[in-house]
């Protein structure tokens, strides 16, 4: 019998816990129906907003890659090389709401059974810019969509009122999340940025106006490397450059350790995961530290665009590890590493006989200082 990789995620049931992010992947309706066919769980749409949107000249998105045996990171094309990261300064989506809203319903109605969810972003300076909020609400979730999923984390964006700048103040959270609430019948996650001091107090911003989950993170605000040859950024327009967001394998570290600090703190809340995902190993960090679902976003645009090999990478990868495990749903091993991450104080120190202090590690000290300490007892 084939294991059953179900999940109930804020009341929705996904046919398995993986979506794809609010990014490239999702943009178009040909992209979204490609991603269902290929048996993505969900996926969020790219964001839909009222403003006009231009994008930059040129690339939106670039990969930084690392050669092996040597220190060298460049975005160069150059054969046999790891991916480290993803950067972007790529806006929302440019296609207005009147263009999303006919493709939702088409979309809905050729996959009742897969879930859909909108990602939308308008601003926080007024009562209108909170009404653009309701408006892009009622409009997805009439059109069938199944959650709505708040940007508030772009990093890119130069409006104050905007994107990861409504997530880094807990208040406009709350205000954005409540003023969505007050128009959503479907469920509401709020994407969170990570450039903040302590995520958590943001988490509790959202759900104090009545997020229904947290999705974490959106990328890291980041610049291209300059080229020590040309001295120009690797990336750039006529020589100028912005803060862009860095994603793939480099945050999955940052991210997880976000996501950590969330789920200690609101163990009873919902989370979705995201960041530096390729396959189910990194997935499982997630699900471990208590996430319900996870999203992918680079290594899908990497692979035909909507990462049909990343996803049967990442269902067979879950299949295998609760057979082994021993696990018949998310459940039993949702959360089991929650509680291993705590306070550095509670991290057991050597006892005082066998306690050396810095003298014995190189590093503290010069290698001839060290290596004369060595050969000299310490009583
Ligand atoms: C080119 C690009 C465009 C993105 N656009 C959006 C967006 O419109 N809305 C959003 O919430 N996140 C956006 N993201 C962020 C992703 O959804 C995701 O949070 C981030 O890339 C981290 O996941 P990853 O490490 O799998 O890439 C974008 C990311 C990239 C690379």
């Amino acid at each position: 019998m084939a294991t059953d990789l179900t999940v109930t995620f804020t009341g929705l049931r996904f046919e398995n816990p993986f979506l794809l992010a609010s990014a490239p992947p999702t943009e178009s309706e040909s992209n979204i129906t490609r991603a269902f066919d290929a048996g993505w769980g969900g996926v969020v749409t790219k964001t839909i907003g009222l403003h006009p949107v231009t994008n930059v000249d040129g690339p939106k998105t670039k990969f930084l890659r690392a050669t092996p045996d040597s220190t060298q990171l460049s975005m160069k094309k150059r054969p046999g090389t790891a991916l480290h990261s993803s950067w972007n300064w790529e806006l929302i989506s440019d296609k207005t709401l009147d263009w999303w809203v006919p493709r939702i319903g088409r979309i809905k109605k050729a996959y009742p059974h897969r879930i859909l969810v909108a990602s939308i972003m308008a601003g926080s300076g007024n009562d209108e810019e909170l009404r653009a909020w309701q408006t892009l609400a009622r409009a997805c979730q009439d059109e069938g969509a199944d959650a709505l999923e708040l940007n508030l984390s772009c990093p890119h964006m130069d409006r104050p009122d905007m994107g990861s700048n409504i997530g880094k103040d807990s208040e406009l959270v709350s205000v954005v999340t409540q003023a969505v609430k007050e128009a959503a019948r479907v469920p509401v996650w709020a994407k969170l940025t990570p450039s903040t001091t302590d995520i958590v107090v943001e988490a509790r911003g959202a759900f104090l106006g009545g997020a229904d989950a947290i999705s974490s993170t959106n990328t890291f605000p980041s610049l291209p490397l300059i080229d020590p040859e040309t001295l120009e950024f690797e990336m750039n327009v006529d020589g100028y450059v912005s803060s862009g967001g860095l994603g793939g394998p480099a945050i999955l570290p940052q991210s997880i350790a976000k996501m950590a600090q969330l789920t200690h703190a609101l163990p009873d809340h919902a989370f979705s995961g995201i960041g530096g995902i390729a396959e189910f190993g990194h997935a499982l960090n997630y699900f471990l530290l208590g996430c319900g679902t996870v999203q992918v976003c680079t290594a899908a645009m990497l692979d035909h665009a909507i990462g049909p090999n990343v996803l049967a990478r990442l269902t067979a990868g879950m299949a295998e590890a609760m057979e082994r495990h021993g696990w018949s749903s998310i459940e039993d091993f949702r959360g089991l590493r929650r509680d291993r991450v705590v306070v550095h104080s509670k991290i057991r120190r050597p006892d005082g006989e066998t306690y050396r202090g810095g003298y014995d590690a190189e590093g503290y000290a010069a290698a001839e200082t060290a290596a004369a300490e060595r050969s000299t007892p310490v009583r």
